[in-house]
């Protein structure tokens, strides 16, 4: 098992590329199910995830190759085994993906419900509502959700896909992709707006669906007789991006960050402007740079446009350095807070209080061995030690494997001095 040993405090510079985005390759991914012949997504992330589900893909039966040049080919010609099985779908939830196009396109799936994960409880009953309303019978069967589409298929409908922490990511694109094959007409109500769903909708436009209203809250979807695979290079990773570019806030310096929109990052932008940092567009990306003190703010996440749950963790490694007091607040994942009791065996000081942390800042992080707990939480620890004094040990650096393509060796490359350490 991998460790890192980070050894602090470092100064960044240079430019940093971000990978396509983990989040828009993995539905994409599934989209593929919709239709026969071979899908291409050029920039699929070389990551565990992706990994997993491409294991999936294969259990489906469908044919799967990576060619480092041309990226990701996913043949759905053939699916001769519409289950998604436990042992895959409990170490990615992405797999719950497979329910919407499988259902369209064959009309029977098998899915293992997902259980819980270290960030909380992340149900799936939305996404359960919003394909019964297409008509689709559920049953729930030793711990496997049973889907069937009706003799004549799934029909449209106006659905209500809001939940009691707002829009559902991935919700949405279950059920946006299973009505691009109905008949009929579907209006989903409370879409989710991320742009790694606005991706998704673009991808199956090009793929022959008719999705209008992409990026907003109502999305109306013409149902299609079929669709035609593509070759779909996927968004940058807005959350890689933001990372880095918490890495040069944190460092007290400059980086240009590469392959990503700060369009769909406003609130993240606002955030360290806020905090003190200098970001300026430039040539496909950003520059980002803080020289002086680290301000406190306050932070609350929220569904896109807001602030992400994604980059909560990262941020309050940010803040923990401020020249004051933040409360940074959850409202998408109330127990996401792995990483607090971390990051205070590293001298921060930070105080939950219900679904808000309250962050007062230090003048210095100190050095520690320290536990990742889940993806974002185990990128928050890795900034920190870049910023703290001596050498941090984080353990369980499989979980940043998850999302980050060779993290040490991207930061490595502008500065940061980061060993993987096979134990
Ligand atoms: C996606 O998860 C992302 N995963 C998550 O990224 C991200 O944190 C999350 O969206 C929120 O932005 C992928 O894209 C693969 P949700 P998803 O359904 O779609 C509740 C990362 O670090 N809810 O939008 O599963 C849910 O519990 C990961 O890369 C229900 O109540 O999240 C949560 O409170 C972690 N019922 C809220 O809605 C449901 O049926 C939003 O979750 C579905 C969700």
């Amino acid at each position: 098992m991998d460790i890192f040993e980070i050894d602090g405090p470092v100064k960044l510079s240079g430019s940093i590329d971000v990978a396509g985005s983990k989040n828009a390759a993995l539905p994409v991914m599934a989209a593929a199910l919709l239709a026969a012949g071979e899908t291409v997504i050029p920039n699929a992330p070389n990551l565990a995830d992706i990994r997993s589900f491409e294991t999936l893909l294969t259990s489906l039966g469908v044919s799967v190759r990576r060619d480092d040049k041309h990226g990701l080919h996913i043949d759905a010609t053939t699916i001769d085994n519409p289950v998604g099985e436990y042992d895959i779908v409990r170490k990615m939830r992405a797999g719950i993906c497979i329910l919407g196009p499988l259902l369209a396109r064959l009309g029977k799936v098998k899915v293992s419900m997902p259980g819980g994960c270290a960030i909380g409880d992340r149900p799936v009953d939305i996404h359960l509502r919003g394909l019964k309303a297409l008509g689709a019978r559920i049953n729930l069967e030793n711990g496997y959700i049973v889907a069937e589409a009706p003799s004549g298929g799934l029909r449209g409908a106006q659905i209500f896909l809001g939940g009691p922490f707002g829009s559902t990511v991935l919700g949405t694109d279950n059920v946006m992709m299973a009505a691009t094959l109905a008949k009929g007409t579907t209006i989903i109500e409370s879409a989710a707006c991320e742009p790694e769903v606005a991706d998704l909708a673009n991808c199956l436009n090009a793929m022959g669906a008719k999705i209008s209203g992409i990026g907003s809250p109502r999305l109306t979807i013409e149902g299609v007789r079929e669709l035609s695979p593509v070759s779909w290079p996927v968004i940058g990773d807005r959350i890689e991006a933001g990372t880095f570019m918490v890495a040069a806030a944190i460092t007290q310096s400059r980086l240009q960050i590469r392959n990503c929109d700060i369009n769909n990052m406003i609130a993240v932008v606002d955030r360290l402007r806020c905090i003190g940092a200098v970001v300026e567009a430039a040539d496909g990306g950003c520059d980002v740079a803080l020289h002086g003190p680290i301000r406190p703010a306050d932070i609350t996440t929220q569904p896109y446009p807001g602030f992400p749950t994604d980059l909560q963790a990262q941020f309050m490694a940010l803040l923990s350095l401020a020249d004051g007091n933040s409360v940074i607040t959850e409202k998408i994942y109330p127990d996401r807070f792995m990483h607090v009791a971390e990051m205070n065996r590293m001298a921060a000081n930070l105080r939950k209080e219900g679904p808000s942390v309250i962050v007062a800042g230090v003048e210095k992080l100190i050095a520690a061995p320290v536990m990742a707990s889940d993806l974002r939480a185990s990128a928050a620890l890795v900034l920190a030690g870049m910023a703290a004094t001596g050498t941090t040990v984080v353990q369980r650096v499989y979980h940043i494997d998850r999302g980050y393509d060779k993290i040490e060796q991207k930061l490595n490359a502008v500065g940061a001095k980061i060993r993987r350490i096979d134990v």
